[in-house]
């Protein structure tokens, strides 16, 4: 056989052996089957900033609170906690309960509810420690597809737009989600009317899904009048309202106002679920440390009702995460049982929520002195890390290439990215950027 007709063959028939392999390959994961999954957007953003080497860059993607140098800031108060309990000389690393620390939770209670909370004093909550506010959303989000009216056509609704992780948690235990209108492009405020229509218009029994304060990603956040106009539908509708607390005393710095909303439900009587973080209020966003919490509405049997439900719910948490982690607990756990560092934590609260309310003010007034085309009372309207500013995809795009500062896609920035040095900078490439894509 002539040498370049063998190596023609020879090459063919390799060639097949290689292409059987592949479809033989020692994998039940085929890409069919488990295709390439997007990369996570936020965290997407986060390497690109990193990669840039640009001196003036702005980072306003983040969710974590900076301090006026761009830092993140470990609350004095958790440092001095933090210096208590490595100098405990009976700290050690055993397992806590399943349900966690239990001056934690009980702890955690008292703080969204209000220590005088009459759902604490009939013994119908049930709380346990979470891994941060996800796992608190988790945990409930299993509880009800485990336990909420099984074999009906339940499914819980979500603003439009809400925390993206909304999505995909509820999705995995596989409960079919929708949204109810929330923000209005017009006003860049809340479109109440929406809202309202769409809860209404939801099937009885359906599972709502509330931000308790400081919305993520919008800032908008209902008024006190159309929290109760929200609570009259869902008491008419038979709603099940889940609130999902990651801001609590970080939007407008005092804790009892940012709660307001959960203890009105509360005291309507309803029986509601609430996912609470501490990753931000304490700046503790690493070490996962939050609370879920079950409440059932007043009645003869509740106590015995939560326990139930509560018997249930170690029971999922223990399959999940056996127990929670301990450290962070600890830390939140010395300064809310401790009058004086609960005092010196409230004054941490107001200083990064003051300089974030700032940042607001001058922002709105630059943009406005500047005379840049739109209107921009929503800077200041909004509350909160979060402000949805009204910029398009477009202009995100154009911000970024040409004055390198990074922003979510549909315009959210996290105010804590702004301060004293980099405000005027960002302010004038928002002017510029509006002007040239109008
Ligand atoms: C609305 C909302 N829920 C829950 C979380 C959960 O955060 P973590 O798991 O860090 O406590 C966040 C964090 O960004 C949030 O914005």
């Amino acid at each position: 056989m002539p040498e370049s007709s063998f190596s023609t063959s020879t090459q063919t028939r390799l060639s097949q052996i290689s292409a059987h392999m592949a479809s033989t390959a020692p994998t039940s994961f085929h890409a069919d089957v488990v295709p390439q999954a997007p990369e996570d957007p936020l965290f997407g953003l986060m390497a690109a900033f990193r990669k840039d080497t640009f001196e003036n860059k702005v980072d306003l993607g983040i969710g974590a609170y900076r301090d006026n140098n761009a830092k993140p800031w470990v609350l004095p108060v958790v440092k001095k906690a933090d210096e208590i309990l490595r100098s405990d000389p009976n700290l050690n690393h055993e397992y806590l309960p399943i349900a966690g620390l239990q001056e934690f939770t009980s702890a955690s209670q008292k703080l969204i509810l209000g220590a005088d909370s009459p759902a604490i004093k009939e013994r119908r909550v049930t709380s346990l420690q979470t891994i941060s506010g996800t796992g608190a959303v988790h945990l409930g989000a299993l509880f009800l597809s485990k336990f909420y009216h099984p074999n009906t056509k339940r499914a819980v609704y979500f603003s439009n737009p809400t925390w993206v992780n909304h999505h995909q948690i509820f999705s995995n235990v596989h409960l079919p989600h929708h949204t109810y209108p929330y923000f209005s492009k017009k006003t860049k405020g809340l479109d109440f009317e929406g809202m309202i229509e769409s809860i209404e218009n939801a099937p009885e029994g359906s599972i709502i899904l509330l931000h308790a304060c400081a919305h993520n990603p919008t800032g908008v956040d209902p008024t006190q009048d159309q929290w109760k106009e929200i609570c009259k539908v869902m008491q008419a509708k038979k709603h099940f309202p889940f609130f999902d607390c990651a801001y609590q005393g970080f939007a407008s710095g005092d804790l009892n106002k940012d709660a307001w909303a959960v203890r009105y439900f509360i005291d309507q009587g309803f029986e509601l679920c609430i996912a609470q973080s501490y990753a931000k209020n304490f700046g503790l966003y690493g070490e996962r440390a939050g609370c879920f919490h079950f409440v059932t509405g007043p009645s003869p049997d509740a106590e015995n009702i939560i326990s139930r439900i509560a018997s249930q719910l170690a029971i999922l948490q223990r399959s999940e995460i056996s127990n929670p982690p301990a450290y962070g607990a600890r830390i939140a756990s010395l300064v809310l049982n401790d009058a004086e560092l609960f005092a010196e934590w409230e004054d941490n609260l107001r200083t990064m929520s003051g300089r974030i309310i700032d940042m607001r003010r001058t922002l709105r007034s630059k943009l406005e002195e500047m005379g840049t085309p739109g209107t921009w009372n929503h800077i200041t309207d909004q509350i909160g890390m979060f402000s949805f500013t009204g910029l398009t995809e477009k202009q995100v795009l154009k911000i970024r290439e040409d004055a390198h500062v990074y922003m979510t896609k549909n315009g959210r920035i996290s105010m804590a990215g702004l301060n004293t040095h980099n405000i005027e900078y960002f302010a004038k490439a928002v002017d510029k950027v509006i002007r040239e894509t109008q």
